[in-house]
């Protein structure tokens, strides 16, 4: 019984390896301008990306990714994929070059081998779970198994039947793959990769999926989809999909491997026959899906429970082939401006595409300097304004007076309040203002930055989010891991039918 106690938990900390919902970001470069890397990083540090994935392991990138905290997961290509599903050797030799030569100054936390290879590239099904398992036996060998997970990106093309969601399955072609994938990714404490892409169900149903249940935007009670099976409610095509996911995975009797949406996002144009891929439904559905994500919502079957997910993509490809949607999933074109700027209520806007509106709240000149301190105090206190750039070593410190740090509070409060009338105001010692107050690095919110080409907008997280006490403004989110719990009772319940 201790045994088998001790074996269950084991697997249970494998499940739980990964515990944050995050937002990442996918980095194309099939720009016929592709910015270098160090303007590609200048970004993301500008944009407060924390997560990032390559459809390569760039040398270039990764260097300029080096100390940077930022998260990284690496691609195998599908053209390197045979040689390294055939070869023990080929696997270690690019697990070395690609992934050991960067860590940890480059925090690679993830390999996906390869990129919808059912799909995409069937003929190499076959090798593919090896190729996962030589990936994984070189990165046990240099003990970095524990910080770096191997998956591999499915289309979510493979699950059929897919509503009601209860019902879905993969595509039993594939049996003899998933199977073996999916222990695998059980057995290392990995996770189901997965694309999503509602923007194709929606375009694919000839009008029986609604617009509104493709974006996230709220139904008529009426047009909910309910599964008939389980009853659970569905308010938006990307729920259904992993959850369809979860129950093709519990239907091969893996009910525990999580989910990472390593792709998904809206195009903002299309051509003639692609109405719906618009800057303002391109925006609505990113908007949308980041607060989803970011607010741990979880899914219908699995609520609460943090389904991480990469937008696709940061740029507009222009030279990608195919329909002109497909050079437009980005949220920045190869300049780093915004292509639209993204509503994040609560937090203002974020990912400013105006830099001629920009409005600030600062500390009207000349006012007394009790009443800043006191508006001050009363700013980063109760009004929950994230102050945290002003502590000490931080980059607002300086100039350490009581001028600079209420502007630089009052304006955290007042982009936090989304500009609201009346929220510039602190008993008459603050003042609305057009000139961006930033400096140096110290970069207010509501900025569109002005310090280098690619700093012209603001952060894509939250910046000010009043209820994080650690005033820490990156998209990374702390939380309990709820699949954890949900294992662990399943758990319980076991070990109470072998008592
Ligand atoms: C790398 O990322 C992992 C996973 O998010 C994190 O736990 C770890 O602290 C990071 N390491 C560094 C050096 O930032
Ligand atoms: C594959 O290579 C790794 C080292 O990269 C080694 O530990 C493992 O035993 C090898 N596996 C096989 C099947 O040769
Ligand atoms: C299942 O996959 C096979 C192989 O790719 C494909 O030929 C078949 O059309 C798929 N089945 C369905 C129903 O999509
Ligand atoms: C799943 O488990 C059940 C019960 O143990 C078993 O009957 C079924 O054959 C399994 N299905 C698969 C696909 O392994
Ligand atoms: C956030 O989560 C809460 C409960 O977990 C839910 O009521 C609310 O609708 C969610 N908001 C969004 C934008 O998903
Ligand atoms: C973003 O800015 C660019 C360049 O100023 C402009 O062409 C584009 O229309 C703007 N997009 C939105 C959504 O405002
Ligand atoms: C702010 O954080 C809280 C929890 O820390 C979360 O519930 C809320 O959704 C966040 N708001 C935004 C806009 O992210
Ligand atoms: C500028 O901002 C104001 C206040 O937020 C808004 O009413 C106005 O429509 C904006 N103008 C433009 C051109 O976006
Ligand atoms: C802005 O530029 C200054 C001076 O060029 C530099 O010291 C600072 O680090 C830069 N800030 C950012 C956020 O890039
Ligand atoms: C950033 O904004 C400044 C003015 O605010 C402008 O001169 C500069 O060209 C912009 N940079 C880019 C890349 O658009």
């Amino acid at each position: 019984m201790a045994m088998l106690l001790l074996l269950l938990l084991l697997s249970v900390s494998a499940v739980s390896a990964d515990e944050d919902a995050f937002i990442g970001v996918n980095i194309g470069v099939a720009l016929s301008d592709m910015p270098s890397p160090t303007q590609v990083v200048a970004l993301l540090k500008a944009q407060n990306i924390r997560h990032v994935r390559l459809y390569d392991a760039d040398r270039g990138m990764l260097l300029a990714l080096a100390n940077t905290g930022i998260r990284v997961t690496v691609s195998v290509p599908n053209d390197q994929l045979l040689g390294i599903g055939q070869s023990n050797a080929t696997a270690a030799n690019w697990v070395a070059r690609n992934v050991i030569a960067h860590v940890p100054a480059t925090n690679i936390t993830a390999i996906a081998v390869g990129s919808e290879v059912l799909t995409a590239l069937p003929n190499a099904a076959p090798v593919l779970v090896s190729a996962l398992k030589f990936i994984q036996s070189a990165l046990v060998a240099s003990n970095l198994d524990g910080q770096i997970k191997v998956s591999t990106p499915h289309s979510s093309s493979i699950i059929l039947d897919s509503f009601p969601p209860s019902q879905a399955f993969f595509n039993r072609t594939w049996d003899p793959v998933m199977v073996p994938l999916l222990k695998f990714l059980q057995s290392t404490g990995s996770y189901l990769m997965l694309n999503v892409y509602p923007y194709y169900d929606y375009m694919q149903s000839n009008g029986v999926i609604p617009l509104d249940y493709a974006l996230f935007r709220p139904l008529p009670p009426n047009k909910e989809a309910v599964d008939a099976n389980t009853l659970l409610h569905y308010t938006n095509v990307f729920d259904a999909i992993v959850d369809a996911a979860y129950f093709a995975m519990t239907y091969l009797n893996f009910s525990n491997v999580p989910i990472v949406v390593t792709e998904s996002g809206w195009p903002s144009k299309g051509d003639s026959s692609e109405p719906d891929a618009t800057v303002e439904n391109a925006n609505t559905y990113n908007s949308n899906l980041i607060r989803h994500v970011l607010n741990n919502t979880g899914t219908p079957k699995h609520p609460g429970i943090a389904v991480s997910t990469y937008v696709y993509e940061l740029y507009n490809e222009d030279m990608r082939p195919g329909p002109v949607s497909e050079k437009n999933w980005g949220l920045f074109d190869a300049n780093g401006m915004p292509v639209y700027t993204l509503h994040l209520t609560g937090a203002g806007t974020v990912l400013a595409n105006d830099t001629t509106n920009q409005t600030f709240c600062v500390a009207k000149e000349g006012a007394d300097r009790k009443m800043l301190q006191a508006a001050l105090d009363w700013a980063c206190g109760p009004g929950k304004a994230d102050c945290s750039a002003l502590l000490q070593g931080q980059e607002c410190y300086e100039p350490d007076n009581v001028v600079a740090h209420s502007t630089y509070a009052f304006n955290a409060y007042f982009q936090m309040m989304a500009k609201a009338p009346g929220t510039c105001d602190f008993k008459g010692v603050a003042t609305v203002t057009t000139t961006d107050p930033s400096h140096g690095s110290c970069i207010f919110p509501g900025s569109t930055g002005r310090n280098g080409t690619f700093t012209n907008s603001t952060s894509l997280a939250p910046s000010s989010n009043s209820t994080d006490a650690s005033g820490c403004s990156s998209l990374h989110l702390h939380g309990a891991d709820p699949f954890t719990t949900s294992v662990t009772i399943g758990i319980l319940l076991l070990i109470m039918a072998f008592a």
